[in-house]
């Protein structure tokens, strides 16, 4: 089926009618329904369904082949108001690719496997990449079985809701000796500088060869709830105006040290139009091209704001595979290489020592997580047959 017919029917999942945009948080019943999705996918090809202890999903072609595995895919749940894109359509790409390959009379020499990694955003309980990053040992289970979100409810609570096991979460030594590669299609999530001399992608795809370093931290400010038309300005403890020159900080250290940082979530108690707020959460997110520039924005929203910030979590600057990055461009085409700004499971597999590397469609509006996010039709079907290509040149010969 062609990808965007994929994308269709799972379009209506989580589908937000005030924004456009999508809900699928990780353990949901959206996330439930998104499963059901890939799993009817899966089905439609005649590939095996298996469910890892971590939660992520996995759709193989010949689990039985020799050799080590070649797998593609991404991820299915989005940030709050997320586009349709970010995600979904790299696992909409690897099952028309493979529907492409079937149709074409292909069969893989070696495995092949669809994967859907599970809580990508962290979007529900704060830690990106959860599922990529216990399998590999680089998010431990004991911390992420008490993550909470912001309901109070613990990751451990709601994969017991989903139906999962919470106690067998873990590196999944096993199964990372499986992977031969791993390779993310995605789409294009901004208009960074590419190889090529442009903003973005001129082209239908590139290539995507690092990813920033980039974390998480968050900072809390208590206060003292108070009656707002009683308590004198002067002697307010107000957790609200702690957390604003936080903000303000963030966004100026940012700009000095040509960096991206954000505060994009908080949370303010008890949240009353007529009370001083007792207290407060704030959400960094920081960016930069180079792991000090990171390190000197939160040094400097230290230093001027006197508050303490946690890290809730880190990813050094991550090199894709570079004889697999620049190999994938020249054999697509010659592709533009870009560097990604946001986080990927692609990354967390770089780190622990599987050759990765990512295919990116272009993005018209160049705008992610959010509604307006975008790939034109024909661009994902450039986008398929670039990994239909890959696949048929990379299970030609068992690994
Ligand atoms: O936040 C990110 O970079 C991502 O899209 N997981
Ligand atoms: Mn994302
Ligand atoms: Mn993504």
């Amino acid at each position: 089926m062609p990808v965007i017919d994929l994308l269709d029917e799972l379009s209506p999942v989580g589908r937000n009618p005030r924004t456009g945009g999508y809900d699928r948080l990780a353990w949901t019943g959206v996330d439930a329904e998104c499963r059901l999705w890939f799993e009817q996918c899966a089905e439609a090809l005649g590939l095996d369904i298996e469910i890892d202890r971590n939660g992520n999903m996995w759709a193989w072609w010949g689990a039985s082949f020799p050799g080590s595995a070649l797998v593609v895919g991404s991820h299915l749940d989005s940030v709050p108001s997320g586009g349709a894109f970010d995600g979904p359509l790299g696992v909409a790409s690897a099952f028309a690719a493979i529907g492409v390959l079937q149709r074409d009379g292909f069969t893989p020499r070696r495995p092949l496997a669809v994967v859907a990694f599970a809580d990508e955003e962290g979007a529900r309980f704060g830690v990106a990449c959860a599922g990529s990053r216990l399998m590999t040992g680089a998010l431990h289970p004991d911390r992420a079985r008490s993550l909470m979100d912001n309901d109070g409810i613990s990751l451990a609570e709601a994969m017991t809701g989903a139906g999962r096991d919470a106690a067998a979460l873990g590196r999944d030594q096993e199964r990372l000796d499986r992977i031969g590669e791993f390779i993310e299609l995605h789409v294009e999530q901004g208009h960074l500088p590419s190889s090529h001399g442009t903003e973005g992608l001129s082209v239908p795809i590139g290539v995507a060869d690092r990813i920033w370093p980039h974390g998480r931290w968050r900072a809390d400010f208590i206060g003292q709830q108070n009656h707002a038309g009683t308590t004198p300005m002067g002697s307010r403890r107000d957790a609200m105006v702690r957390l604003a020159s936080v903000v303000l900080a963030v966004r100026s250290a940012a700009i000095a040290q040509g960096a991206l940082a954000t505060v994009g979530k908080i949370l303010v108690e008890p949240g009353a139009v007529n009370a001083v707020a007792g207290s407060a959460t704030a959400w960094i997110d920081a960016r930069a091209s180079d792991e000090a520039v990171v390190r000197r924005v939160l040094e400097a929203v230290r230093r001027e704001t006197g508050t303490e910030l946690t890290e809730e979590s880190w990813t050094p600057e991550t090199a894709f595979d570079a004889s697999l990055a620049s190999k994938l461009a020249a054999e697509l085409g010659n592709v533009p290489i870009l560097p990604s700004g946001a986080g990927h499971d692609a990354g967390v597999l770089s780190l622990a020592g599987i050759p990765t590397a990512m295919i990116l469609v272009r993005n018209p509006t160049g705008i992610s997580h959010a509604p307006e996010e975008r790939a034109d039709e024909a661009d994902a079907d450039a986008g398929v047959s670039a990994l239909a290509d890959v696949i048929r040149s990379r299970t030609t010969l068992a690994a």
